[in-house]
């Protein structure tokens, strides 16, 4: 606060509970009336294995959670996106768009960490890869009012990302640092890689910020989708690369 390294976001200090447990995402599409929800998903936000380390913007995400049941899903709708979606609309500010609440699953239940109006990233790459319906028409059907006339069809697979970023990310890190690779390990199957800090330079791909691509792929298990994922983050290089290894373990070892 003294130094001001946040700015005017350093200003002021809130204080409270905190919340011990895995951390899900949630993302929920409101036309203001009606909602229908994605899949849960999990990001990763700690840049150390075994979640340690500073936050980042979020280094690796899948979806769907082997840990979350049917009624633990229905708890989230029922307490959580459906009471804020209705209080909004009761204020005279229904919302429309995205609504991405982030949670904390406590041992006394799921609790709110945040709450964004806008997809997770990067969460939205493994939603993509799920998402067989047109966005554009989810979009349409939402700005008009009838989201509930539309069906929102959702692929029966794993999707995960590994996000590559730049060493010291996400503290101060190089920029500039020529990526190769990425078209090998593209003809890994299902596999798509986003780009999130990158540009051309002179002709060549090159780094351009902390979190430089996002490495996605779709399993018919979450096991399988984190195996073509990982082969094909393993093929891409660039001088400082880091991942984390560990994206998705928790889950994959998940005992009910
Ligand atoms: N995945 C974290 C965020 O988008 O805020």
């Amino acid at each position: 606060m003294l130094k001001k390294i946040f700015g005017a976001a350093g200003e002021e200090v809130v204080i409270e509970e905190f919340l011990e447990g895995p951390e899900i995402s949630i993302h929920a599409f409101s036309d203001g009336r009606n909602y229908k929800m994605f899949p849960p998903s999990q990001d990763h936000k700690k840049i150390g294995e075994g979640n340690t380390g500073p936050n980042t913007g979020g280094i690796g995400a899948i979806t769907p959670l082997p840990f979350i049941d049917t009624q633990l899903l229905q708890e989230i709708q029922n307490k959580i996106v459906a009471p804020t979606l209705q209080a909004m609309s009761d204020e005279g500010r229904p919302f429309t768009g995205i609504l991405y609440p982030g949670l904390i699953l406590t041992k006394d239940g799921p609790k709110i960490l945040e709450f964004n109006a806008r997809f997770g990233d990067p969460e939205a790459q493994i939603y993509m890869r799920l998402l067989q319906t047109d966005l554009l028409d989810i979009i349409d059907a939402a700005i008009d009012g009838k989201l509930e006339e539309i069906k929102i069809k959702w692929r029966d697979a794993a999707a995960c990302n590994i996000v590559l970023c730049s060493a010291g990310y996400p503290g101060s890190y190089e920029k500039g640092k020529e990526i190769s690779g990425i078209e090998n390990a593209k003809k890994e199957k299902d596999i798509i890689v986003f780009h999130a800090g990158t540009k051309t330079e002179g002709g060549n791909l090159v780094t351009n910020g902390g979190r430089v691509l996002g490495v996605s792929s779709l399993g018919k298990s979450l096991g399988e989708s984190l195996g073509k994922a990982y082969r094909a983050a393993d093929k891409i290089s660039f001088e400082g690369k880091y991942y984390r290894r560990d994206i998705g373990k928790s889950a994959l070892y998940f005992k009910n």
